[in-house]
């Protein structure tokens, strides 16, 4: 994984996992640095207890804290020295609050690694156009019931969020999955879509009634089974450092 070769180079040191879910990012940091001292912090109790599981074999300490990265993050200043965050600064309504706080716990010398998918960037290949652009920005758009915001486009603006906190951007890496087979991440995104979207309208919120969500997905598999999808994800990674 992209963001665990990032840091790499920190070897045996302190990082934490900011939206850590069940233990993904983590995961992929203890491949690379299994000495490595891992602190997940979610607020989400169920997925906070399947980190340990996720990490039995890392030989380093591992924690999982349960907190709210609304507030100030439970953590002493310069403690850690890199800080990773995936798929979850979207959540937050004031990502510059919760970078200040990101600032403060990394050591001087230490280093961010915040990656996020720009899922209003989507790309699908089904049989509508239309329908497929209306689907794909109903789901960048869409405020899902565990989230307390959203914003689809943050992907595209972490270098700028970066630049404006008191870390020193290194840089920003586009990382582009993409596929022509329905299968892997292509198709997990397709079918996180489609529920994300009938739960949405389910809950009153769609703004794409159930029975076209259910006729684009069919006109996907359709068209994958005719060769012609195509599917595009693009993530931006961001590497800043405390001075
Ligand atoms: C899309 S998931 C990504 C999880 C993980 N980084 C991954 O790649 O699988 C976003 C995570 O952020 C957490 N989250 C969202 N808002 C939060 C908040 N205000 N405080 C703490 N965790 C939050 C959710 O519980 C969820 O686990």
């Amino acid at each position: 994984m992209r963001l665990a070769d990032l840091v790499a180079p920190f070897g045996r040191c302190r990082a934490i996992d900011l939206g850590c879910g069940s233990g993904p990012t983590l995961r992929a940091v203890s491949r690379v640095s299994p000495d490595a001292v891992l602190l997940g912090i979610d607020r989400s109790e169920g997925a906070l207890r399947q980190v340990a599981a996720a990490l039995d074999d890392h030989r380093g300490p591992v924690a999982a804290i349960a907190a709210d990265l609304r507030d100030p993050l439970p953590i002493a200043d310069r403690w850690a020295d890199v800080i990773l965050s995936y798929n979850t600064l979207e959540c937050v309504p004031t990502p510059e609050t919760l970078l200040a706080e990101v600032a403060r716990v990394l050591r001087p010398g230490g280093r961010a690694v915040i990656a996020h998918v720009d899922f209003d960037s989507l790309v699908v290949a089904g049989a509508d156009s239309e329908l497929d652009r209306r689907i794909c920005h109903a789901f960048a758009d869409d405020v899902q019931s565990w989230m307390d915001h959203a914003d689809g486009r943050i992907g595209r603006k972490l270098g700028l969020l970066l630049a404006r906190s008191p870390l020193e951007v290194v840089r920003v890496e586009p990382f582009l999955v993409w596929s022509s087979e329905f299968t892997g991440h292509a198709r997990r995104r397709i079918e996180l879509i489609r529920d994300v979207l009938l739960s949405a309208a389910d809950h009153g919120r769609g703004v794409v009634g159930p029975d076209e969500i259910k006729e684009w997905y069919g006109a996907v598999v359709r068209v994958a089974g005719q060769h012609g999808f195509f599917f595009s994800e693009l993530t931006f990674i961001a590497v800043a450092e405390r001075r």
